[in-house]
């Protein structure tokens, strides 16, 4: 059995409590089925600015060099609000992370339990077997790092910002490829999301989809849609997409949309995995939940940890090759939920419990 040597980044706000949650089901776990684990524990996001004036402490990315995967919580909060906005923790650590390791293919699966079906906003009707689907965001290209990106006086005294998007064909290709085998590992059906009636990076990614999948995978059934289309059609029929890949920033809103459609923040978990390989020969990747610091209930003990320790299962699946596991720990986490033991974020009027409590019927379904 392997040794599983990773880093664990669990952040600010509730993302120390989750993560805590997280490694307490990884190590009961790695104590059932015989593997080791090496993990240290190291400060990022606001965590990182107050003890070492620095949101990515040089000691953190050392850590993360040597590791094979990072377990990351969340950054960011009021407390680091009115920083500038390039040292707030989300634009220092979170984003140089993603570009240090090139964490160019961001999975983010969209799922609802039929059994939590009264979770989500849309009518049960229209999803009576809950919501199964994958979101594929390109996380290293487009908006977020184009060049030039700038804030400039001007002599008039108005003031003009610039972001520029920007994609390679090369990139687009890239990402095509993850979202081509996480089709193949499902129903082979893939939705393309763009601007290509506005934008020229959008008529380029059409392009490079439509002739990259005629190659490369004509066993996929490729689709295209306008972004603002598939924001409507997401809480109209999520179904209808199976598996949907989109640039960087189309790709941040759909999925938080495609999160609060499957009941809860609280239960997406996100793989971000790079270009390079880790010493298994592995895909090097970060695990995240996908729902922020929530501030406003730090401390409470009431955070929802499902989409840590979910993350925790994606990081044994995608970095570290076991499949099984992770698939015995995303059925614990289904039928803990589905038993009826919820935190507050989706219990919708029923009794709720806290974090520790949903983790303890987490562990017992283990
Ligand atoms: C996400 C988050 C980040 C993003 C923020 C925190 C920078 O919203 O992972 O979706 O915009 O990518
Ligand atoms: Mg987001």
């Amino acid at each position: 059995m392997p040794t599983l040597k990773f880093a664990v980044l669990p952040g600010d706000y509730i993302g120390p409590e989750v993560m805590t949650e997280a490694l307490r089901v990884l190590d009961l776990v790695a104590r059932q089925e015989g593997f080791s684990l090496d993990y240290t524990i190291a400060d990022v996001g606001g965590a990182g600015i107050d003890r070492h004036g620095k949101a990515l402490p040089d000691s953190t990315l050392k850590l993360c060099e040597q590791a094979d995967a990072i377990l990351f919580g969340s950054v960011g909060g009021p407390k680091w609000e009115k920083l500038p906005p390039k040292e707030q923790p989300e634009r220092a650590a979170l984003l140089p992370l993603r570009k240090h390791f090139t964490l160019f293919a961001n999975i983010r699966p969209g799922l609802l339990y039929r059994e939590l079906t009264d979770a989500s906003p849309l009518k049960s009707e229209r999803i009576p077997d809950g919501i199964d689907i994958v979101c594929i965001r390109e996380l290293t290209g487009g908006l977020y790092f184009g060049q030039p990106k700038t804030t400039t006086k001007l002599e008039d005294g108005d003031e003009l910002s610039v972001d520029t998007m920007v994609y390679r064909r090369s990139e687009i290709e890239r990402i095509l490829r993850t979202a081509i085998d996480t089709a193949r590992s499902r129903k082979k059906k893939l939705c393309s999301i763009d601007k290509a009636n506005v934008l020229e990076t959008s008529v380029l990614w059409r392009r490079t989809a439509t002739e990259y999948v005629a190659k490369q995978a004509p066993d996929i059934e490729l689709s295209h849609m306008y972004v603002d289309n598939a924001a409507m059609q997401l809480v109209r029929s999520p179904n209808q997409f199976d598996v949907f890949v989109t640039e960087n920033m189309f790709g941040d809103i759909l999925s938080d949309e495609m999160a609060c459609v499957c009941g809860s923040l609280g239960m997406l978990s996100s793989a971000s995995l790079g270009a390079g390989k880790n010493s298994l020969g592995l895909p090097f990747g970060l695990f995240e939940p996908a729902g922020g610091t929530a501030p406003d209930i730090a401390g409470k003990g009431i955070a929802n940890p499902c989409a840590q320790i979910l993350s925790v299962a994606l990081m044994l699946r995608y970095s570290f090759g076991l499949e099984k596991t992770a698939a015995r720990i995303e059925s614990a986490v289904r039928k803990a939920v589905s038993s009826g033991t919820r935190t507050s974020d989706i219990s919708f009027g029923k009794t709720s419990v806290g974090t520790k409590a949903m983790t303890d019927a987490i562990i017992a379904s283990l």
